[in-house]
């Protein structure tokens, strides 16, 4: 019988040359798919942050939402999406990041969150950082207290953890 992590672990698929040549992409899909990994996934967030101070979970288009919602849901917290730029119908602000050709941003609506509300932000994997940090800094623009950066996934060699951190966020991940 292995742990929960080493569990949901060995359920991620491993997708050689994708999106690209020399790129392994980590494939959530399998964790998603396995009532079991699923299950345990999300109880590892419920028993990170259940009795912690929180009002809202806010989720990363796309895979962010999948874990966030349903965390939300599980803790009795609303849930608040942080989109890609042009999909929001409301009043939005943005936050640009790099991506390694050219940028991309982010969009909340500006009511998605009051000031000092308390916050935990979520994602499927944390590569360079650019998404959670954009994330963070709309969050913040908006008044929230972001409580922590979470994800499934950290890819360490990349760095983006420790910007994450570096900025004076708490991180927490399942696996790397
Ligand atoms: C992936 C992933 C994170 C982000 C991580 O999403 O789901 O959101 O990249 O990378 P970073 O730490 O370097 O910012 P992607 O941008 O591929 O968008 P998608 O959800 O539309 O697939
Ligand atoms: N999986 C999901 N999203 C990603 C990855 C990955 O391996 N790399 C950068 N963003």
């Amino acid at each position: 019988q292995i742990d929960p992590t080493q569990y949901i672990r060995q359920i991620i698929r491993n997708v050689p040359d994708w999106p690209k040549p020399g790129v392994t992409f980590r494939d959530i899909t399998t964790v998603l798919q396995d009532p079991r990994s699923f299950r345990v996934l999300i109880d590892l967030f419920v028993y990170r942050y259940m009795g912690q101070k929180l009002d809202l979970v806010a989720g990363v288009d796309a895979r962010g939402f999948i874990v966030g919602s349903v965390l939300a849901y599980e803790l009795n917290l609303g849930f608040v999406p942080v989109r890609k730029k042009g999909k929001l119908p409301f009043n939005t602000v943005a936050e640009e990041y790099s991506l390694e050709y050219g940028n991309a941003s982010v969009e909340m609506h500006t009511d998605s969150v009051r000031p000092g509300q308390r916050v935990l932000l979520i994602d499927d994997l944390i590569a360079t950082g650019g998404t959670l940090l954009a994330a963070a800094r709309l969050l913040q623009r908006l008044g929230a207290n972001v409580v922590e950066a979470a994800a499934i996934i950290d890819l360490p060699e990349l760095g983006g953890s420790q910007a994450v951190k570096d900025s004076g966020l708490s991180v927490y991940t399942v696996c790397s």
